[in-house]
């Protein structure tokens, strides 16, 4: 049987590294990493094991001349593609006051414009393999205001894309969903400088454990999880679905607050 060859963007990190890891397992796979740096995506792989099923190609989903290259490549190795992870994403910190014009466009960039351009590059490889199937990585941040506007904004757009996609691509049975996490432990926050200090995060993160009805906070592992099920045939009869993933909080208030452990 032909393997099913699946490409995550930000794979060399976090909520992108453990699908590898996840999806790699699986012998029929191949996975394809896509993330700016080689050296981390190389460390990264080594840290899961030495696998053949999985490879990786460095690029920016942000330039044109890469995400093209990557299609070209896969074109010319594989043939087609049966899945895409749009999970590569970066995250910035305040309101209007706080974050200047270029900022902001460099949220959108990623966040945004990037899943376009890249998703656009590799549609005819989608195509040819009759059933794909995309899921984007957005956020419970696309639901309300939180700390970021560019992100909040960045991830709705993704959520109206995700839905317009999916009905723009179901005539070629490819299906589009977006999964929304809520707060999950990976280097996102610290490595766009989000806090400082790694003793500040954690603090954080022990205080935000408490306002998720199912007290903590979210794992790579939850998120791939879902991921993998979107990807897989079980799935098949789900496409524009935006998919809260957060341990309850989006139904978690200050008027009826979690109940507290008995
Ligand atoms: N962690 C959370 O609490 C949380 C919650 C909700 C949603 N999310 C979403 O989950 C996704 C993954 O985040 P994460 O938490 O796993 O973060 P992470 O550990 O920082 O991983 C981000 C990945 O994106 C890659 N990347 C960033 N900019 C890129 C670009 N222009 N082109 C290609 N690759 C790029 C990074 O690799 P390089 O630096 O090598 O490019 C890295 O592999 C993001 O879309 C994020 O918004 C995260």
């Amino acid at each position: 049987m032909d393997k099913r060859v699946i490409v995550i963007t930000g794979g060399s990190s976090g909520i992108g590294l453990q699908t590898v890891r996840q999806l790699a397992a699986e012998e029929n796979n191949h996975i394809i990493s896509f993330s700016r740096s080689e050296e981390k995506m190389r460390k990264a792989l080594k840290e899961i094991g030495e696998k053949d099923n999985i490879n990786y190609f460095g690029g920016d989903i942000t330039k044109k001349d890469d995400c093209q290259k990557f299609a070209q490549y896969v074109e010319a190795n594989y043939g087609k593609l049966h899945g895409l992870v749009n999970n590569a994403g970066i995250i910035t910190n305040g309101g209007i006051e706080m974050i200047d014009y270029e900022t902001w466009k460099y949220n959108l960039e990623v966040n945004l414009n990037g899943v376009y351009l890249f998703t656009r590059c590799v549609l005819p490889l989608l195509r040819k393999a009759q059933g794909a199937s995309v899921v984007n990585v957005s956020s419970v941040a696309s639901f309300k205001p939180g700390r970021s506007i560019a992100y909040s904004v960045s991830k709705a757009g993704l959520d109206m894309l995700t839905e317009f996609l999916a009905g723009d691509l179901a005539p070629y049975k490819i299906r589009v969903n977006s999964v929304n996490p809520g707060l999950v432990v990976t280097p996102l926050h610290l490595d766009n400088k989000i806090f400082d200090k790694k003793a500040e995060y954690e603090e954080m993160l022990n205080k935000s454990a408490e306002k998720y009805p199912l007290r903590r906070i979210g794992k790579p592992g939850d998120i791939a999880n879902l991921i993998e099920f979107l990807l897989s045939d079980k799935a098949s009869w789900i496409t524009g679905s935006i998919m809260k993933i957060d341990g309850g909080v989006t139904i978690s208030n200050d008027l009826i607050p979690p109940k507290e452990n008995n």
